[in-house]
């Protein structure tokens, strides 16, 4: 790897899915100084940042639970407060992300039940009612559901699953990971009757990594009280608390909160419709340019369902023989040290498959238009036949005017 020259002209643009591009405003709103744990602004840092995502989910009534963790800390909170060891989770396959929240759980002694991930396509909320109803005597205490698995970039329908615990009148609890999804895609905890959702700071919250937020309702609540396993650091009945220092069990990571409240402001002064709609039309402008490319015969999406492609990633496999050889890892490099852009790799099963687009968080047309024709000047550079015309088919899209996907 050839030494990083001491100054690059200009950006170097982040498409990661996670981390995200952190705006100025949050930016500076990290870089003030701490403040001492009995200021009174303490409180209200931590007051706007629970407000600002209960407003996001739509659920004035929840309780936030603010940790120092990333969304594998929040996982974990999650399990600890629902299950005992022993008791019983579904977690339908959403590819890389349900597996390892799964064998996360199996790992604190949970019992998981999964339905299977099948490549391309997004989870099949039949096959979630099936196992609801085997289950007589009612043993599965809740569904963990990935809204968008970011490995896949397949976003799976909540509603769908919303409706085979109705149907199938399984009083299991909905717990939603959205890691992927919060402040990229509408997601209404009261119409989903989602009982918990779960998230991090990093990816469409604007935020460096560092944060991860437990969204809890009261049912949750009340079964996180009944459950007897013992836990501490997680445990929401410690943090249920008026005292910041024991809503964090420990000092608060403030300047993180300083920036997460500055980024709740920013999605409540662009409107949530249209932090939404602007997410659903750079998707669209990515996937028209990726629909591009794949005409040269070498890349395709990962995911097989149009609908079902995420708002906030787009995975993009690399057939390696009809590349040439080309690797996906190879496109990163290229496009990260020659064109500064920056895109993600492979995970798990995808691991050397796919390139991955990140197009969430604080984005605008310019900025996605750079990083699409960054790739495919990567792609050129590298020999990869690709139908030409890619970076032309998103101007297009963008022409159009943004429609939100209220929903
Ligand atoms: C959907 C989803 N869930 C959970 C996680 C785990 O989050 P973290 O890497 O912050 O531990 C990720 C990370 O990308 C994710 O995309």
């Amino acid at each position: 790897m050839p030494p990083m020259p001491i100054h690059i002209p200009g950006y170097r643009f982040l498409h990661s899915p996670g981390p995200t591009h952190v705006p100025e405003a949050v930016l500076n709103a990290i870089s003030r100084q701490p403040m001492d744990l009995g200021d009174p602004r303490v409180d209200a840092v931590t007051a706007a940042c629970e407000n600002g995502l209960r407003q996001l989910l739509g659920n004035p009534q929840a309780d936030v639970f603010l940790y120092a963790a990333n969304g594998h800390g929040v996982w974990e909170a999650t399990t600890v407060n629902l299950l005992a060891p022993g008791a019983t989770v579904l977690i339908p396959g959403t590819g890389h992300f349900s597996e390892s929240w799964a064998v996360m759980s199996e790992a604190l002694g949970v019992r998981v039940l999964r339905t299977p991930y099948r490549e391309g396509y997004p989870l099949d909320a039949a096959e979630v009612a099936q196992v609801l109803r085997d289950d007589a005597i009612h043993e599965i205490v809740a569904v963990f559901a990935v809204h968008t698995d970011t490995a896949s970039a397949t976003t799976n329908d909540l509603a769908a699953l919303r409706q085979a615990l109705d149907d199938t009148g399984h009083p299991a609890l909905f717990v939603v990971d959205a890691v992927a999804t919060l402040g990229a895609a509408p997601l209404d905890m009261v119409a989903l009757r989602a009982n918990v959702v779960l998230s991090a700071s990093q990816k469409g919250l604007m935020t460096p990594p560092g944060v991860g937020l437990c969204v809890v309702d009261a049912q949750a609540f009340a079964v996180s009280v009944a459950n007897p396993r013992p836990r501490f650091y997680w445990d929401w009945r410690l943090r249920q608390s008026e005292h910041g220092y024991r809503k964090f069990c420990g000092t608060p990571p403030l300047n993180l909160l300083m920036g997460l409240e500055a980024a709740l402001g920013l999605i409540a002064q662009e409107s949530l419709d249209a932090v939404w709609a602007r997410h659903r039309q750079l998707a669209d402008a990515t996937h028209a340019a990726v629909q591009a490319w794949r005409t040269g015969g070498a890349l395709d999406f990962l995911c097989r369902v149009p609908e079902a492609r995420s708002v906030s990633v787009t995975a993009v496999l690399v057939d390696v023989d009809a590349a040439h050889g080309v690797l996906p890892e190879d496109v990163r490099r290229v496009a990260r040290e020659d064109f500064q852009v920056a895109i993600a790799g492979g995970l798990g099963p995808f691991a050397g498959r796919v390139f991955r687009i990140g197009h969430l968080g604080d984005l605008n047309a310019p900025m996605l238009l750079g990083c699409l024709a960054g790739i495919e000047g990567a792609l050129v550079r590298l020999g990869v036949p690709i139908g030409r015309g890619g970076v032309e088919q998103a101007v297009n899209v963008l022409n159009r005017a943004p429609v939100s996907p209220r929903g």
